[in-house]
């Protein structure tokens, strides 16, 4: 595998631009290529088959473009399994951190929140993991299917997703959770809110940067960190690149990105 290769970055729709920004962060000198298939987001309110049938049409894609490791930065592909989808593929895929030693170390009373989509509420594999690692901590999960279609459509203030969060935060707060975790990576882009309607002494995590740190140190013990010149990022994505270069340039008002729509089966 050549070292020099981009990283492959994927998500539904832009939710992984929110991972992006850490990734850039932590490896400034790797070039990325990032699809969102904006074409057919959200993927949480899908069936386990169909998401698995899109992902594998996006990773052959990225077999073609030719990358040297690929960042499943969205929880409801993630909780798929990356051995699963890896097969077939050459590159390793790292996917999301579910965050339970970064909750478990924040939280006090161990009543812990998890927001996240349909699907990725419905494997359960949050809860999971924070049990297994405190088996006395109780975990609410709570499913937000409004937040991917107003943010995807850039409704990132205003009436709309105000009575969404407050929809979704009021059963956390009824549950007494003193940290919540956010478990679809397009949270992010309303975090701000988020915390404001949980209120100041509930911790909001976003696992974004810990799942940087762990891919650097994938790259690293793989030998994969680049060698050469820092090449521009690519944002790709199947539909609307005008939309997501916009909610890219939100999310990361810093650095140059080449822009592309593309068609998967091509
Ligand atoms: N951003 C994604 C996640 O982290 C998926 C959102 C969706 O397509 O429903 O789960």
């Amino acid at each position: 595998m050549n070292r020099d290769l981009p990283v492959g970055v994927i998500d539904s729709g832009v939710g992984g631009l929110s991972v992006l920004k850490c990734l850039r962060q932590a490896l400034p000198d790797e070039q990325f290529i990032y699809i969102g298939d904006t074409a057919r987001t959200p993927y949480g309110s899908r069936s386990e088959a169909e998401v698995r049938a899109f992902v594998e049409e996006i990773l052959c894609w990225l077999d073609a473009q030719q990358i040297k490791m690929a960042v499943i930065a969205c929880n409801t592909i993630t909780v798929l399994g990356t051995t699963t989808l890896q097969q077939g593929h050459d590159f390793p895929l790292v996917g999301m951190s579910k965050g339970e030693t970064l909750v478990l170390r924040a939280s006090e009373n161990k009543k812990i929140g998890v927001m996240a989509t349909p699907f990725t509420v419905s494997t359960q594999a949050h809860k999971k993991a924070i049990l297994a690692q405190n088996p006395l901590a109780q975990v609410y999960a709570q499913a937000c299917p409004d937040f991917v279609p107003l943010i995807e459509r850039e409704i990132l203030s205003g009436p709309d997703i105000q009575q969404a969060v407050a929809k979704y935060a009021k059963p956390l707060k009824d549950f007494g959770a003193d940290t919540v975790i956010l478990s679809c990576t397009h949270y992010p882009f309303i975090k701000n809110i988020i915390s404001k309607e949980l209120g100041t002494e509930v911790k909001v995590i976003d696992p974004a940067e810990e799942t940087a740190a762990i891919v650097k140190q994938q790259l690293k013990d793989k030998g994969l960190l680049r060698t050469a010149a820092a090449a521009d990022s690519i944002i790709c994505s199947t539909a609307d690149i005008n939309r997501v270069r916009r909610l890219a340039e939100y999310m990361l008002p810093q650095g140059d990105y080449i822009y592309r729509q593309v068609n998967l089966t091509e």
